[in-house]
């Protein structure tokens, strides 16, 4: 058959009862097929929706190819087919609400079978319970599902949408190369081996973060990329080996000017795609504030239940385990869980071994049991000033009060931040439609590398210090603050940026602190500094997840899910067998040799 005799003239998603009576065709696959003796029922799916075909070969029902039932009885699900028929109203009793097609269905006159399908290996609702592998392993036939369908279009509407705003507001988009001089930022690179040149290898870009410096360099004062970046890291939920980042840098500006086209670009984002109305401007946190009242830096501020300072009520309790903590210059940190005295002790064992993973000994609790009394775990200790912690947590009848005591305010912070978090989801305290979004700013510029032993930069080594930081760089890096942010939604870290170093001097120094000797830091990053020492403007920027920001709008909690031919937890594709191997005479012409596994 040629395609030109039955294309489609509707989809599947638009047929509404002002079409009855017109002869349409329509393209698409078996969605599900229902045999009602002599009348067959097909509902027929392709990305637009549904539509009820109707196949009716009783005795009188009008003109019908003579073949249609037969071909109507060889259908199989996933089939590919080609209806020509009329629209009806379908009877009242019949007609579907829950399909935007429901007041219609097309009455058959012909029908092309255009490819066959086998039986697919799993069904196709979106609400599989096929396996990731599985899933994946057909991801061709996993993405016909309307879920999935739903959320790639809701992604390309997103990047659509980003770009038509940065456009907008006078940035370029320019694209950096994707082979590039093997730089670490960060994670392990991935490595593409020279053929040119024995022995010497390209890295694909963990961000554009050198070249979009650069591109500042050449004057392009404005600049984004929906890019793709790599990282040789575990996957997890949030993380795949290659990603996609809406990233942006801009010239002669401050912190604020880059939070402020961030909140704008997300309100943009959300309204052109989900209609959702954001805030103009995000709430915003200081890590220290973030660590100190939600033991994290990527806090979810769906609910409450922020960490308390339980230190005041040390001194009058008995408890020596605390006493010894702040002696030695730590913290007591204490969250109110409401209506949590339920907890079975075992439950409260499972909090306490997670908040292990995160190096407290323990978890400490008691009960509010009604008027000024604590019972149970630690409360013997704090009968002299029960009233007092209670009124001072605000803690009520039924409430659970979990304490973290450590030498370091650090543990004990990340500790019952992490304790925090596993409430959250676990007693389900966030509303699943909201959408929280804080800035975290001031981040330290270093991070101590116990391993190591050596400052490292928490971000990365290009963040400019804060000016009042300047004067210690040297002296006390762990307390030099850096001009970074981040942007947190719903817990979860949705873009991270800086003010960027465009002093070469001051670039020196850094990687100094940073352990890095002058002959390294001239090797791996002497193209960015001699760009520095030719007028290079103030400049910094952001990138934001794109896989995060569409997870995080369609709901879902794997990025996996946002993507149309993701990796696996192994960073392997089921479909193709990837990463595979290669012929010893590529090998050869790259100069490699490969070691027996
Ligand atoms: P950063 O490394 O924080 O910053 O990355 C920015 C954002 O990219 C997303 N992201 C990821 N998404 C999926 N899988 C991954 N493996 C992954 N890694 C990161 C996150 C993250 O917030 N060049 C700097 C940005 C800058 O300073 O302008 C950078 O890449 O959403």
């Amino acid at each position: 058959m040629r395609m030109e005799t039955m294309k489609r003239t509707v989809t599947c998603g638009e047929l509404r009862a002002d079409r009855a009576g017109q002869t349409v065709v329509l393209n698409g696959w078996v969605h599900r097929k229902r045999d009602h003796g002599g009348v067959t029922f097909i509902n027929l799916r392709d990305r637009y929706g549904v539509t009820q075909v109707v196949v009716d070969t009783r005795a009188g029902a009008g003109a019908a190819a003579p073949d249609l039932g037969a071909v109507a009885a060889a259908l199989r699900n996933e089939y590919c087919i080609a209806v020509e028929g009329v629209v009806r109203l379908r009877p009242e009793e019949a007609a579907n609400p829950s399909m935007p097609t429901g007041d219609v269905e097309a009455c058959a006159s012909k029908i092309a079978i255009l490819n066959r399908s086998e039986p697919p290996p799993f069904q196709i609702d979106g609400k599989t319970n096929a396996g990731e592998d599985l899933r994946l392993a057909y991801r061709y036939l996993d993405m016909r599902s309307e879920s999935m369908q739903r959320r790639v279009k809701l992604r390309s509407d997103v990047s659509f949408a980003a770009r038509e705003f940065m456009i907008g507001q006078g940035f370029y988009e320019i694209e950096t190369p994707t082979f590039i001089k093997p730089t670490p930022e960060g994670a392990r690179d991935y490595l593409v081996p020279s053929r040119l040149y024995a022995g010497k290898f390209y890295a694909l870009p963990q961000s554009p973060q050198l070249y979009k410096q650069l591109l500042m360099a050449g004057g392009f004062d404005k600049y984004f990329q929906i890019a793709r970046c790599y990282r040789d890291e575990d996957a997890r939920g949030d993380r795949q080996p290659e990603f996609t980042q809406i990233d942006m840098e801009m010239s002669f500006v401050g912190r604020d000017d880059v939070l402020s086209v961030t909140e704008r670009l997300m309100g943009r984002v959300f309204m052109k795609t989900l209609g959702v109305a954001l805030p103009e401007r995000f709430k915003r946190l200081t890590w220290e504030e973030a660590q100190e009242r939600y033991g994290s830096d990527k806090p979810d501020l769906r609910f409450g239940m922020e960490l308390r300072d339980f230190a005041p009520y040390v001194e009058a309790g008995g408890f020596q385990a605390f006493k010894d903590a702040l002696a030695q210059g730590g913290g007591v940190k204490a969250l109110v869980a409401r209506g949590g005295a339920g907890c079975s002790r075992k439950r409260i064992e499972e909090l306490e071994a997670h908040a292990k993973i995160y190096k407290a000994k323990g978890v400490a609790w008691m009960k509010a049991a009604g008027g000024a009394a604590l019972e149970g775990g630690v409360a013997k200790f704090f009968a002299a000033n029960a009233g007092d912690i209670i009124t001072g947590l605000g803690a009520t009848a039924g409430d659970l009060i979990l304490i973290v005591a450590d030498a370091k305010r650090k543990v004990a912070n990340a500790a019952l931040g992490a304790v925090r978090a596993k409430l959250g989801k676990d007693l389900s305290l966030a509303d699943p439609r909201a959408f929280e979004f804080v800035w975290i700013v001031d981040f330290p510029l270093f991070e101590f590398n116990e391993g190591e032993n050596r400052w490292e930069a928490a971000h990365h080594l290009f963040s400019h210090p804060k000016e009042q930081c300047l004067a210690i760089l040297e002296s006390d890096p762990g307390a030099v603050l850096g001009d970074l942010y981040d942007l947190v939604l719903n817990g979860c870290e949705l873009a991270s940026g800086s003010i960027r170093v465009h002093d070469p001097e001051l670039q020196k120094r850094i990687f100094s602190v940073a352990g890095i000797p002058p002959e390294e830091a001239e090797r791996k990053f002497g193209f960015l500094t001699n760009a520095f020492k030719y007028g290079a403007p103030p400049h910094g920027g952001i990138a934001a997840g794109l896989d995060r920001l569409v997870m995080l709008m369609a709901g879902e909690t794997s990025i996996k899910e946002v993507i149309a031919f993701p990796k696996n937890s192994f960073a392997a594709s089921p479909m193709d067998d990837c990463p595979g191997e290669v012929e010893q005479k590529q090998l050869d012409e790259l100069h490699l040799a490969v070691r027996a596994p």
